[in-house]
């Protein structure tokens, strides 16, 4: 389901097919760039060639990149105006999936991510001012003509009813909520220092557990087949 018609000729004369996802939220701070990082990460690790696009003017994600040794994934400083031709060159370079990192509110720079993009996600931590922006959120979308809107819930605690609760509520607004969830772990911020991903810092974490199935799943919902999965 790609929304942009992310087809494009390769040298080899064959179409490729680049699969786009945006991660949006109105609230800032709820793990936009996080989880973009931890899903081209994850993505490579299954045996696919992806990239980030931050479009956020604090470029977070562009820094982490910067902090980050090794070449891939690579992290495109990317102007919202510009997006559709950066799509259309990931395209022509055979990536397989591209994820635009964007800022905190549904305005112009993300809504048009959203329209470009093959599915988008909503982070959301298990607090009420997180979840009362969701259902928005995935109606402003929708009127902006993006793509299907999914959320996927982050930094919940280790124990207790929060994250089942905020699961419920989310659902009961007809929100479809990843089957997975992003414990709050402090292996994410001490690996994104880093330039890496939890994935990569603490492999055998629960946190490195979370992101594998939480990104497998986001990229079977964005329509993309994982070829292989390498071991971290
Ligand atoms: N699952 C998690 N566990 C622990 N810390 C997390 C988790 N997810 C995000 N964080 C931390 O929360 C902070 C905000 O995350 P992040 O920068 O990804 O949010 P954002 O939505 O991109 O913010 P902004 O709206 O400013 O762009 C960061 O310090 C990050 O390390
Ligand atoms: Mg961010």
């Amino acid at each position: 389901m790609v929304a942009w018609g992310g087809y494009n000729m390769v040298p080899c004369g064959i179409f490729h097919m680049v699969v786009t996802i945006a991660v949006v939220a109105q609230k800032g701070g709820t793990g936009k760039t996080t989880l973009a990082l931890t899903l081209v990460v994850a993505a490579e690790q299954a045996g696919l060639t992806a990239v980030v696009l931050d479009i956020d003017p604090q470029a977070t994600a562009c820094k982490w990149g910067d902090r980050r040794e090794a070449s891939t994934p690579v992290v495109v400083d990317a102007q919202p105006a510009r997006l559709g031709r950066a799509l259309e060159t990931a395209a022509a370079e055979g990536v397989d999936l591209v994820v635009i990192d964007t800022p905190a509110r549904l305005e112009t720079a993300a809504l048009e991510a959203a329209r470009l993009s093959s599915l988008v996600v909503i982070p959301c931590r298990p607090l009420l001012f997180d979840i009362e922006t969701v259902p928005t959120s995935q109606q402003i979308v929708t009127l902006a003509g993006g793509a299907p809107v999914v959320a996927v819930l982050n930094a919940t605690p280790p124990r207790g009813r929060r994250a089942s609760e905020t699961r419920a509520a989310l659902s009961g607004f007809g929100i479809v909520v990843c089957p997975y969830t992003l414990g709050q772990r402090a292996a994410v911020g001490d690996a994104v220092a880093m330039g890496l991903v939890a994935a990569e810092f603490m492999p055998s974490s629960r946190a490195a557990a979370e992101a594998r199935d939480v990104g497998h799943w986001i990229m079977q919902e964005a329509g993309l087949e994982t070829r292989s999965v390498k071991e971290t």
